[in-house]
């Protein structure tokens, strides 16, 4: 008895386990959609590529053609030294921007974002710094006795303004008002090149365009006329560095890069944590993929199949075998009921 029970199970094992071998190929695996996403969509999604194509030509085209009807001339692309990915601002430049600015600009535009503090370390030793701010007059107050006083300014001072006011500043400038510089860079379409552009592109006006009064022609200002005169021209500054020269296209260079610094202060620290990350992570993501694989390769490694028809089959091929071995043991019982009830 035990020893047919035993050659059953043997049987019932080898029988599952071949059948579990017999097929390498796995069956065709279906997912179901359950609504959603499905990849099996391949019309809808090239429908949709093909729209959001279509989108895309249509606002660039509709972008060139609005750039190629406007009413200026576009800055040419110039050569800075800081653009590009791992370009820093040259700061010498940025120091005679800062001059400039201070000998021509600062009489009609203000630079109010900005503080003395902010020169030190980038263009400026802490104590040029701190004589530059002692140069201005800052009013302050009230003091104990409630006066308002003047005193000198100190690294902690914004720029000064040259106009009290909007107001004063354009009934100063024929009714326009000189922008504040510190973000102008980063304010125009074009940037550093329009700057530069707009600075050194004064010219005369051609035949037949009407000028007013008090007015500028300058190709790159959208309409052609400008309230602001030519301000840089050769040797308007001279520089502290007697082997620069002071021709107008150095002069500015220089402003407008010392107006990039202004409107993107943190510029070089950004493109220094760019190179700082990107290192880190580099190295960082080579350790953890081969952490990754050297904690999965047990997995990875493991064949589990699982084959529905044929785990059925091997089921039913199980059953059948219990069902064969409860019959052979009825027989068996009922062969020895037979037995006993003979001898009694
Ligand atoms: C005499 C006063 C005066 C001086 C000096 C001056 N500007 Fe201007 N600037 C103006 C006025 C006024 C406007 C407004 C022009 C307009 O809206 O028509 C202006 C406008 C500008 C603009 C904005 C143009 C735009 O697209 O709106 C920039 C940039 C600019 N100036 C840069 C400078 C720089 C840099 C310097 C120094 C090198 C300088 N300006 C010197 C009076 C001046």
């Amino acid at each position: 008895m035990a020893n047919k029970f035993r050659n059953l199970s043997s049987k019932l094992f080898h029988l599952a386990r071949s059948s579990f071998n017999r097929t390498s190929v796995r069956p065709r695996m279906s997912f179901p959609g359950r609504g959603g996403f499905s990849v099996a969509r391949p019309k809808l999604w090239g429908a949709l590529g093909a729209l959001s194509g279509a989108a895309g030509l249509l606002i660039y085209a509709l972008e060139t053609s609005v750039d190629a009807s406007s009413d200026c001339v576009h800055p040419p692309h110039q050569h800075w030294n800081h653009s590009g990915l791992l370009a820093a601002l040259d700061k010498e430049s940025v120091r005679r921007g800062y001059f400039v600015y201070k000998e021509v600009c600062a009489s009609c535009h203000s630079l109010q974002y900005m503080a003395y503090r902010n020169l030190v370390g980038v263009c400026m030793t802490e104590s040029e710094a701190k004589a530059e701010a002692e140069a201005i007059t800052v009013r302050d107050g009230p003091n104990d006795e409630g006066e308002y006083f003047e005193r000198p300014g100190k690294l902690s001072d914004h720029f000064p303004s040259p106009y009290a006011n909007e107001e004063a500043a354009r009934s100063a400038n024929n009714g326009s008002y000189p922008p504040d510089l510190s973000y102008i860079v980063s304010a125009r379409k074009g940037g550093e090149d329009y700057v530069f552009a707009l600075l050194t592109g004064y010219c005369d006006p051609p035949a037949g365009f009407a000028l007013r009064e008090g007015l500028y022609f300058n190709p790159y200002f959208s309409g052609g006329a400008i309230a602001m005169a030519q301000a840089v021209d050769n040797e308007v500054v001279t520089f502290e560095d007697a082997n620069v020269a002071a021709s107008a296209a150095q002069i500015a260079k220089d402003v407008c890069v010392f107006l990039k610094w202004t409107s993107e202060p943190e510029s070089d620290e950004r493109r220094l944590l760019l190179i700082k990350v990107t290192l880190m992570s580099a190295f960082l993501i080579g350790i953890s993929y081969y952490i990754k694989r050297f904690k999965w390769s047990t997995l990875k490694s493991r064949k589990i199949f699982f084959i529905p028809e044929l785990e059925a089959q091997a089921k039913k091929e199980a059953k059948e075998a219990a069902e064969a071995l409860r019959k052979a043991k009825e027989q068996e019982c009922n062969k020895c009921e037979n037995k006993n009830e003979k001898q009694e």
